[in-house]
């Protein structure tokens, strides 16, 4: 009988993409996926690094994976991603029942290491490549609408604070037609939507194609009807990127756009490469060729050597930009990373009390943002139903925004004309036109 596996996933998009591709590999060579951690013969937990609490959780889990490997000590548990590398000696010194931990660069070994049958030693390879891009694997997708496609691997940007230039390596692009040839299967199987990724996405490049062509040529396959991209450097948001966003209809009016900090001084130290002002400059340029742009960010607060006033200048950015969403974080201390070594940590009260007037500030922003679609008739993708009613359907605007409305005639997949009556800090509400 085919062995089976279960993958859990934590952390970012790429992950899932990767779990997606690790699921097709393992399928592919004849193991079947399962839902039920407790009869799996193999336990894989895809991690993530890039916050101590993310850490924290996977530790947690681990916890569980011990007592299910004590009941059944022939299954095998198994360490994938971003905390390999991290956690390698602590795992090989105080965690044995873990028999596998794999970097992202090395899960073309997982079907030969469930072959091996049993767990005669630990299988360890942390190892990063300069090259490994899996264009040659095809991810087994888990939703039905939007497909995720990886473009491109690693980080040459080093921010000060970030450790996925250590834990995923180099930065490496596939090729322009590869990408093509698997948005096209995407669409095949259904997808309406896909959403290119990288950690970097927009600083893609392959032989003379950089990320504004390769954009263009995915909004080409024939039945795609939205493409989006995350997440983006704001130094490689590019004029031409800009335009090809603002006339290709298939390419959405969204943007995930990092702003980290408003202070020059602190952008500095986080070796941002850009100015307060180069980001206001391109919020400005985008919303002048792109009048109905989504623009979303992530902001850290407590950023070694942060004073008020850095703090003040990251909110009056907020201010002028009115961001229609946000992810805040409290800045945390990563290994390897140059932050960690900053002598004027930033106390953990001072961080709190910091990202909580964050937060209120985004919130009031999200509404005021929200309620300037009040009224308007926007098209819909209908994604799935409504969490909160079965006779309603939740879909997505091209800016990126939820909207509940009664089902009416509309069709999982359609994309629909809403007019929105409502807004919340959270989603929109409308009405379906129908005819
Ligand atoms: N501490 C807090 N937030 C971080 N991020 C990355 N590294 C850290 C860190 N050490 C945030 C950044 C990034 C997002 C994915 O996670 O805002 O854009
Ligand atoms: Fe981390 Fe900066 Fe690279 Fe993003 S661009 S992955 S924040 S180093």
């Amino acid at each position: 009988m085919s062995k089976s596996f279960f993958i859990e996933t934590y952390g970012c998009q790429m992950n899932v993409a990767d779990s997606e591709l690790v699921t097709g590999l393992l399928q592919q060579e004849g193991y079947t996926p399962t839902d039920d951690i407790d009869t799996a013969d193999a336990i894989f937990v895809n991690t993530c690094a890039i916050r101590e609490h993310a850490e924290e959780k996977v530790h947690s889990r681990l916890g569980t994976f011990q007592k299910i490997k004590q009941r059944r000590p022939d299954v095998i548990i198994g360490v994938l991603g971003c905390m390999a590398q991290n956690l390698k000696n602590d795992l090989l010194e105080n965690k044995p029942y873990v028999d596998v931990i794999l970097g992202p660069d090395s899960y073309r070994h997982l079907p030969d290491i469930l072959q091996r049958n049993q767990q005669q030693d630990h299988v360890v390879d942390t190892r990063l490549s300069r090259f490994e891009v899996y264009d040659d694997l095809f991810p087994s997708r888990q939703e039905g609408i939007n497909a995720w496609i990886s473009i491109m691997r690693g980080c040459d940007k080093f921010c000060t604070f970030c450790i996925v230039p250590f834990t995923r390596g180099r930065e490496r692009s596939r090729s322009v037609d590869s990408i093509v040839a698997e948005a096209r299967q995407a669409v095949a199987e259904g997808f309406v939507e896909i959403t290119l990724l990288g950690q970097n996405v927009n600083s893609y490049r392959h032989g003379n194609a950089a990320f504004p062509e390769l954009l263009e040529a995915v909004a080409a396959v024939p039945g795609l009807r939205r493409l989006r991209y995350t997440s983006p450097h704001p130094q490689d948001v590019t004029e031409e990127l800009i335009r090809v966003m603002a006339a290709n209809p298939v390419v959405c009016n969204s943007i995930h756009f990092p702003l980290q900090s408003g202070s020059d001084r602190i952008l500095k130290r986080m070796n941002r490469t850009y100015t307060r002002k180069h980001f206001l400059d391109l919020v400005q340029r985008m919303r002048d060729l792109i009048p109905e742009i989504g623009i979303t960010t992530d902001i850290i607060v407590g950023f070694p050597g942060e004073t008020e006033a850095d703090f003040e200048d990251t909110l009056s950015v907020m201010e002028t930009v009115k961001f229609d969403s946000a992810y805040t974080f409290k800045y945390s201390p990563r290994p390897y990373t140059k932050a960690a070594d900053y002598t004027d940590q930033v106390p953990e009260e001072v961080k709190s009390r910091r990202l909580e007037t964050l937060i209120a500030v985004q919130k009031r922003h999200t509404l005021e943002q929200n309620l300037k679609m009040v009224g308007k008739v926007v098209d819909v993708l209908v994604e799935k139903e409504s969490k909160k009613s079965d006779r309603q359907w939740a879909g997505r605007t091209d800016n990126n925004k939820w909207v509940m409305f009664d089902k009416g005639t509309a069709r999982i997949r359609d994309l629909v004309p809403v007019r929105i009556t409502a807004a919340t800090g959270v989603v929109l509400h409308g009405e379906l036109q129908e005819g």
